[in-house]
């Protein structure tokens, strides 16, 4: 005879208090369990990804987060935008002033995860109190106690974020976790993540029996990382066709032998730092350039952008160009919020020339993988792509080319590492 429940009771057995969390650094994802499904929150207007941004209106106070932050910014509101937070962790970075006011990365980090916990929340309608973070394999190349500590430093803004409990997963794992919900049979798959800080590699035996075990290890062949992404080739190709409008690579006519003082451009380049180009110092730094150029049209452009905070709107242009030349064989920055008639156009020839190292080194991460599991390319069952930046033409061929015999698998480019946060979450968390 069954045993019949109240009816609170099924309600409580269908509430669980645990989600995945992709912290991206240039978008993110959170994900709870519905129905016994992992399903990905609509965080923005139904969209289930939000750029890891974040807006302090000088005016307002509290802060905006995603792409309602990037369209306070763009549209000229007055304020600290913060993007590519990620990035810092691991770094000498410690906090960045906030309407006049010093705010540990660590904290802005956790604004930016309880805004996401919050939005889980109201959604999903119970409270969420554990959470598996996903982690790069590498968060800082080469350096094991800085790469420790930048895991300190997530899981203390998580805590900070308001979950009692915090585990990680790489996130490459995670994305295999994903892919392998929709298999039927065994592969030995090669998981490649490009996203906006790092690439990620992980070599693992996949299928639905082995998805029921808790411990993967024995199933993960290797793993590699690097800390490479999609924002490093928009540093790239701002400092090579964008940053000379600026006086980057100018000759400098006080000191001939000498070039122009390159920090301030790297900064202008690279979106965790372009908040570093408003402090004072830099200002002056900046503003002491203008003595050594010919052109000081140039330094003047420069420093128009600082004053007026509009560096990250420069970054924003040479980030679109970047993605349009995914589809495109020619891409036009347009800079006419600096100066009149000021556009930059580039091709794909003149950017794959540009992000040729980058390629390299992430290839060469993915030949990490395969030769600490001593697996040759030839051996690999299937290949699953996802990350933001696998789009990029050069990238995504480069990396699949030797792996003529696999299966190609494109997957959701920013939602896998999310949904297989969730499926480990259940797999930790869940009773
Ligand atoms: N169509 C496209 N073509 C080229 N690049 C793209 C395209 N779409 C997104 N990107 C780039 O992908 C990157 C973001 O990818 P993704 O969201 O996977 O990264 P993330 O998860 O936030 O970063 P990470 O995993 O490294 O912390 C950005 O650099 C973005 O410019
Ligand atoms: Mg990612």
């Amino acid at each position: 005879m069954p045993r019949l429940y109240p009816s609170w009771h099924s309600f409580f057995m269908n509430t669980t208090n645990f989600c995945g969390i992709d912290f991206g650094t240039s978008n993110s994802t959170i994900g709870v369990f519905n129905d016994s499904t992992p399903t990905l929150i609509a965080l923005e207007d139904g969209k289930l990804d939000m750029p890891s941004t974040i807006f302090f209106d000088e005016h307002e106070p509290a802060p905006l987060f995603g792409r309602e932050a990037i369209e306070h910014y763009v549209d000229g509101n007055h304020g600290r935008f913060m993007r590519s937070m990620k990035s810092v962790l691991g770094s000498s970075l410690m906090s960045t002033n906030v309407g006049g006011n010093s705010l540990k990365f660590e904290r802005m980090i956790a604004v930016y995860i309880k805004a996401l916990r919050e939005r889980a929340e109201q959604q999903y309608g119970g409270s969420l109190s554990k959470v598996v973070m996903g982690r790069p394999v590498r968060f800082v190349d080469d350096n094991d106690s800085k790469d420790a500590q930048a895991q300190v430093s997530l899981e203390k803004a998580a805590k900070l974020a308001g979950f009692k409990e915090v585990e990680f997963q790489y996130e490459p794992i995670a994305a295999a976790l994903a892919y392998e919900s929709t298999l039927d049979s065994e592969e030995l798959a090669l998981i490649i993540d490009i996203g906006g800080g790092t690439s990620d590699f992980t070599l693992i035996r996949l299928s639905p029996e082995l998805g029921k075990k808790v411990d993967r290890s024995a199933d993960i062949l290797a793993t590699s990382g690097v800390h490479v992404g999609g924002t490093d080739l928009d540093k790239q190709l701002s400092l090579t066709r964008v940053m000379p409008h600026f006086g980057y690579k100018a000759i400098n006519i006080r000191k001939p032998t000498m070039e122009l003082p390159y920090p301030p451009f790297f900064n202008f380049a690279s979106w965790h730092l372009i908040n570093t180009l408003y402090e004072k110092a830099s200002i002056l730094e900046i503003k002491s350039m203008r003595l050594d150029v010919e052109d000081k049209h140039l330094i003047d452009r420069f420093i128009k952008v600082v004053e007026r905070r509009e560096a990250h709107l420069v970054a924003l242009e040479v980030e679109a160009a970047k993605v349009g030349l995914s589809d495109a064989e020619q891409a036009v920055m347009n800079l006419g919020f600096v100066d009149p008639d000021f556009l930059v156009s580039v091709d794909k020839a003149d950017f794959n020339d540009t992000i040729m190292a980058n390629v390299d080194e992430v290839v060469k991460a993915m030949n990490d993988c395969l030769n600490k599991a001593g697996i040759s390319a030839a051996q690999v069952g299937s290949v699953f792509l996802t990350g933001g930046t696998t789009a990029v033409e050069l990238m995504r061929s480069r990396l699949v080319a030797d792996f003529a015999g696999a299966k190609i698998v494109d997957g959701d480019k920013f939602g896998s590492v999310g949904l297989g946060l969730t499926l480990h979450a259940q797999k930790v968390f869940g009773s």
